[in-house]
């Protein structure tokens, strides 16, 4: 069945648990939806995890359109939300408008995504007029890391928490459909899961959410840079790809492969007229 975001509003409504992961290219959205996944993020830790940046800032609109018309043209009934990257959407309204409706048209998105709380609700409001569904990411946002001084867990005082609240609040007046927590405090998001009508997707939020994401590389083992406390090993793809790397090269080497049966035939009389 084709989620939406109706499916993501209905499932808060009726208790239902929603699963996110990202993707970034068709394959790997086409396994993603056929086992069943409610929503693929083309989330800009692209950067990271398939562009090899430090951080998600250098990621640009092009990059984004076109890993997600990739992804979308993967999932056929998973809702696919784009992430809005640095600089898309803070400068102005207007840019913000003007970028989201490229993530629509250009990367055949179903929403987007930007970071923030209180300072982008304007930009929140005008994509959401405009009838380009927005999911809100709060807590530990990438594209501030800087600010930040690192990845660290947020909310963790009273200020911070009061202010993570408000900020939810603020973007679900706003018009977004649902927002992402990021290494925020179990009892913290538990809490803001429960003040708001839209679902919260957790990411190191713990399970008081209504719904879960994670960087599919990261639970998959396919990534080893950086691996927060918060990533569940699913299982453990780098090595069983490294070990079918290895294998390759060995009978590449060995002239193990191609066998007969990796080959293509010709006719001899064919070779023969070319001596
Ligand atoms: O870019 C991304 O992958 C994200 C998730 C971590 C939520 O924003």
């Amino acid at each position: 069945m084709k989620n939406t975001v109706v499916t993501f509003r209905n499932a808060k409504a009726e208790g239902k648990r929603l699963s996110m992961l990202t993707a970034y290219d068709y394959s790997t959205a086409k396994l993603q939806d056929e086992a069943g996944i409610n929503g693929i993020l083309v989330g800009d830790s692209l950067g990271n995890v398939v562009l090899g940046y430090d951080d998600t800032i250098p990621v640009t609109m092009e990059d984004m359109i076109h890993h997600g018309a990739a992804v979308a043209r993967g999932a056929k009934d998973a809702l696919v939300v784009i992430d809005m990257p640095f600089m898309s959407y803070q400068i102005s309204v207007e840019d913000a408008l003007r970028n989201a409706g490229r993530l629509m048209k250009e990367g055949h998105a179903g929403a987007v995504k930007l970071e923030g709380g209180e300072e982008v609700c304007p930009q929140i409001r005008a994509i959401v007029n405009a009838g380009i569904p927005v999911m809100a990411h709060l807590g530990l946002t990438p594209q501030s890391i800087h600010a930040f001084g690192g990845f660290k867990v947020q909310g963790k005082t009273e200020a911070a928490a009061k202010k993570l609240l408000e900020d939810a609040k603020r973007v679900q007046e706003a018009g977004a459909f649902s927002v992402v927590l990021e290494a925020v405090p179990s009892k913290l998001a538990a809490m803001i899961t429960e003040e708001l009508e839209i679902p919260t997707i957790g990411i190191g939020a713990g399970n008081g959410c209504d719904g879960q994401i994670l960087v599919y590389q990261d639970m998959l083992g396919m990534f080893s840079d950086f691996t927060p406390k918060f990533v569940k090993r699913y299982a453990n793809v780098g090595e069983v790809m490294k070990e079918a790397f290895r294998g390759y090269i060995e009978e590449v080497e060995s002239g193990a492969f191609p066998a007969k049966e990796n080959e293509y035939a010709v006719d001899d009389s064919v070779i023969e007229k070319l001596y």
